[in-house]
This record gives C-alpha cells, sequence and structure tokens, in this order.
C-alpha cells in the first residue's frame, strides 16, 4: 500500500499566525542631520547632569526630560513617535470621532561606552515604547536590541529544543535581535521585555529611549514628563 501523501489527506492545510506581537520598525528622514543636533545636545546634557541608574548598566542613562532641554530635534523625534503609534492605535470606544485620548512623552538619552548594557526590563503603565539610534558606536552589529517572547519559558517548558515550524521552513524563536541602525526608529508594546547587549564598539553608542502613555482626555498637543 502507497504511503498517503499529505496532498491525500487535507485538501487543505494552512499556518495562521494568531496573538501577533505588532512591532514597528521605521527610518527616519534626514536623519544625518537630526543625529548631529540630538548628538550635540545630548552629550551636553551629560556636561551637566550625572543621570540616573535604571536598567542601564555602566552606561550613561539621562533624565527622563529630555523633551524639556533637547532642543526641536528631541521634538521632532517625539512627533515621529507619536505619529506611528496614533497611526497603529484605534480607540474601539471612540464614538463619531471624538478623542478620548491624549498621548504623553517621556523621553532619555542613553551614551553606553564599551561593554555597557540594559538589563531586561519593561516599561509599566505605557502602551508604547520606542528607542531611537543616533550612533551606533561604530559596531554595527553588536550591541542589539533584544525582544523577548512573552510567552516565554512556557514555550520551552515541555522540550527546549522542540520549536513550531512553518511551512517555509522558518522556526519559533524566542527572542528577536535588532542591531542598532542610526536613523532607525523601533517601537514596541511597553509590556514587551526588553534588553541590550553590552556595546563593543570603538565609540560610545548612543540612543534615545521613549515611552508614551495614553491619558484621558482630549489635548492632541505634546505633554511633557506626564508619565514619571
Ligand atoms: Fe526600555
Amino acid at each position: 500500500m502507497a504511503e498517503n501523501t499529505k496532498e491525500d489527506l487535507f485538501a487543505h492545510h494552512e499556518i495562521r499566525d494568531i496573538f501577533p506581537t505588532n512591532i514597528m520598525v521605521a527610518e527616519l528622514n534626514d536623519a544625518p542631520a537630526l543625529n548631529a543636533a540630538l548628538k550635540e545636545n545630548i552629550l551636553a546634557r551629560r556636561e551637566v547632569s550625572e543621570g540616573l541608574n535604571r536598567s542601564n548598566v555602566l552606561g550613561w542613562h539621562s533624565d527622563t526630560k529630555m523633551l524639556k532641554w533637547g532642543g526641536a530635534a528631541a521634538q521632532t523625534l517625539a512627533q515621529a513617535m507619536m505619529k506611528l503609534c496614533g497611526q497603529h492605535t484605534k480607540d474601539l470606544g471612540a464614538t463619531s470621532g471624538r478623542v478620548r485620548y491624549r498621548m504623553a512623552v517621556d523621553m532619555w538619552a542613553n551614551i553606553s561606552p564599551a561593554g555597557a548594557s540594559n538589563q531586561y526590563h519593561a516599561h509599566p503603565s505605557c502602551l508604547w515604547s520606542g528607542v531611537y539610534y543616533v550612533d551606533d558606536g561604530g559596531d554595527p552589529d553588536g550591541g542589539p536590541l533584544v525582544l523577548l517572547d512573552p510567552r516565554f519559558p512556557m514555550n520551552k517548558m515541555y522540550g527546549a529544543d522542540l520549536v513550531f515550524v512553518d511551512d517555509k521552513g522558518e522556526h519559533q524563536n524566542t527572542k528577536v535581535r535588532l542591531t542598532p541602525t542610526p536613523g532607525r526608529l523601533v517601537i514596541f508594546p511597553s509590556w514587551l521585555m526588553h534588553g541590550v547587549r553590552p556595546h563593543s564598539g570603538s565609540r560610545d553608542r548612543i540612543s534615545i529611549a521613549m515611552n508614551l502613555a495614553a491619558l484621558p482626555g482630549a489635548a492632541p498637543s505634546l505633554n511633557v514628563g506626564l508619565t514619571s
């Protein structure tokens, strides 16, 4: 008796990706000029502020009020973040186009010398979080942002090497790594655990982090420092 093939047994077979975790990856226009302005403001701020200890290991983490001291370039970056997040966030309870939430953005800068990293963490009380790269520090392949599968370690508990594979042979990962690229903005849900592997470049890596919160109220303008 001939062995049944998949085609014999199934009239149809497909893979459906349910409950996806959506992130946004964007490249900003005029990034070299924007980055030059951001870098100047960040380096000046480091001269007068010792910064904060949060998830950062070895690196300098500014205060979270960069929208107050980062100049027009910081405002431009916040507007880009809000535009993308607004485009991809829908208020199912809104009636007649009435705006029920306003966006509030906190922003801070990170300067990471060789060896600096960020421990895994999430951002409570926020909707979207993002990172923008000003300077890759001379190591475009190193120090990636690492996003953890929110189901981890559940998806490793039965057999660590047994993973789902799709029709194209792609298998499920429990981590996604994104390399720093100047001019790139990466946005992800604030509940998603993330960290940064150690930087190994010849220069300091400079990045900017943002948290966006949706607060009750209809004011569509940029709000400063409302989430911390
Ligand atoms: Fe973070």
